[in-house]
């Protein structure tokens, strides 16, 4: 079918002459790149970003500073299930540590400022994640895994929470 007509496509473009291989290839290209191209148009991915978080805004080199401190919250987690996995407690409490109460007080120590633009219940939420890192410090001293992995999986839900209520823009 499509042979067919592209050899009658052929005939109306040189009046029945033969094409030389090139020539083909071109008309062949011209004929389907719309084709392929309304392909992708009907089938192809589309996305599209529904923001309905709360957008906080900071000045750039704010943003950067509280999500450096999220980095800072993730590799805690990640080397609190490191160390209990591997029975190094000491270096689980350690981590636990450096992202609890003690984070908060370097942190508000230095960025008044910053501390002010943030709304009542992102502070809440945020206080309420590094006391939990300081629960999990407590209870990684007992060495009993279930009880610690519950406990971080309670503090993780407060990420979740958290991410999913809000997010940070630069202001321009
Ligand atoms: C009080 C609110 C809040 C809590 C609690 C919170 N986060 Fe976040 N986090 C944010 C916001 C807001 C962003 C920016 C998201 C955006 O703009 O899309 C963010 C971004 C991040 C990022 C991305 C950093 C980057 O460089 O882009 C990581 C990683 C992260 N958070 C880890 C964590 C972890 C792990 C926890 C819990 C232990 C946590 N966060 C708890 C609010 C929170």
């Amino acid at each position: 079918m499509v042979g067919r007509l592209f050899s009658s496509i052929e005939n109306i473009a040189l009046g029945g002459e033969k094409m030389r291989v090139g020539q083909k290839l071109v008309l062949f290209a011209l004929l389907f790149f719309p084709f392929i191209l309304a392909c992708f148009w009907v089938f192809g991915v589309k996305t599209k970003v529904q923001e309905k978080r709360i957008v906080i805004f900071l000045k750039e080199e704010e943003k950067e500073l509280v999500l450096r401190e999220m980095r800072e919250l993730l590799r805690s987690v990640n080397m609190i299930l490191y160390g209990i996995s591997t029975g190094d407690y000491d270096l689980a409490h350690r981590y636990a540590k450096s992202s609890g109460m003690d984070m908060v007080e370097k942190f508000s120590a230095v960025e008044k400022t910053l501390l002010l633009k943030l709304p009542d219940e992102f502070k809440k939420l945020g206080f309420a994640t590094h006391k939990g890192f300081d629960e999990v410090a407590e209870l990684i001293k007992s060495r009993e895994n279930q009880k610690i992995l519950s406990a971080l999986a309670e503090l993780t839900s407060k990420c979740v929470a958290c991410h999913d209520i809000y997010s940070i823009q630069a202001e321009k």
